[in-house]
């Protein structure tokens, strides 16, 4: 369980997060929309601690992220202790962020031994198995610049996957790929979400959101304007901004 309470976060004078409220369940699909600048991708970047909030709540399965209380203060935690919660929130990027000088096989397995410490073997014997499931068994050894965009985007997905994450952060997984890739990657989404993986997606993909989310959430201004299933938001926005941002998307 995923749970934003009273989310604020400002840039100097510009205030992109102006109260942010948000349950995510487990094993569910969450599809953020929203016009650029309405504060998404900060949204998940403080759901990690990537950035701080400046006021308000992110909890995780219970657990205070970024900060722990004693009495009624909170205090922040030590880089160590924020990157073991990392470790555990899946991040997946629009342009991949694969390491260049590793194999799609060494990119997966980097993370389970350096920060986890997990034997080599076995992380390896993973590491292939992962690739395996989002189609890229015969690629293992490629370099990333010898793969397609779609191909390193996949990688990045068995790499978010390696850590067992309890959810994975998407932030336009697809917006960087030519559009003859893009259903490669959203068939991958699609399965994580049949498998019951805890997702909160950014993406103006109305047909995957359509298909596979559970509640999609329309943002505007640093706020959530609308919130609901999709058959609810995407066809009957109560929302004029839902409905004028949905009108330019839906072409
Ligand atoms: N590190 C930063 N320093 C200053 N301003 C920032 C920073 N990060 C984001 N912003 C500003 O915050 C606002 C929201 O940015 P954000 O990246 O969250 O929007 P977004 O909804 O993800 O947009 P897009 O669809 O274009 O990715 C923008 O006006 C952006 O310029
Ligand atoms: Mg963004």
């Amino acid at each position: 369980m995923i749970e934003l309470t009273g989310v604020h976060k400002s840039f100097g004078t510009l205030e992109v997060l102006r109260g942010i409220d948000l349950t995510v369940r487990p094993g569910t699909v969450t599809v953020i929309l929203g016009p650029s600048g309405s504060g998404k991708s900060t949204l998940l970047r403080c759901v990690n601690h990537l950035e701080k909030v400046d006021r308000g709540l992110v909890r995780v399965d219970g657990e205070l992220i970024g900060y722990r209380r004693s009495g009624n203060r909170l205090h922040e935690l030590s880089e160590r202790q924020i990157l073991r919660q990392r470790a555990r929130i899946g991040f997946v990027f629009q342009n991949f962020n694969l390491f260049p000088h590793l194999t799609a096989v060494e990119n997966v397995a980097e993370a389970p031994i350096s920060a986890l410490r997990k034997p080599r073997i076995e992380t390896y014997e993973r590491a292939h198995a992962l690739l395996a499931r989002v189609g890229l068994a015969d690629k293992a050894d490629a370099y990333p610049r010898q793969l397609s965009g779609g191909q390193q985007q996949r990688v990045a997905i068995a790499r978010a996957l390696a850590l067992e994450p309890r959810l994975i952060l998407f932030d336009e997984p697809t917006s960087a790929l030519d559009p003859e890739l893009v259903g490669e990657v959203l068939d991958v989404l699609r399965d994580l979400a049949t498998a019951g993986t805890t997702m909160i997606v950014v993406t103006h993909e109305i047909g995957f959101a359509r298909e596979a989310a559970d509640t999609v959430i329309f943002m505007d201004e640093g706020r959530i304007v609308e919130q609901g299933p999709p058959a609810q938001v995407l066809d009957h926005p109560r929302h004029d901004r839902t409905q004028a941002f949905l009108s330019k998307v839906l072409i």
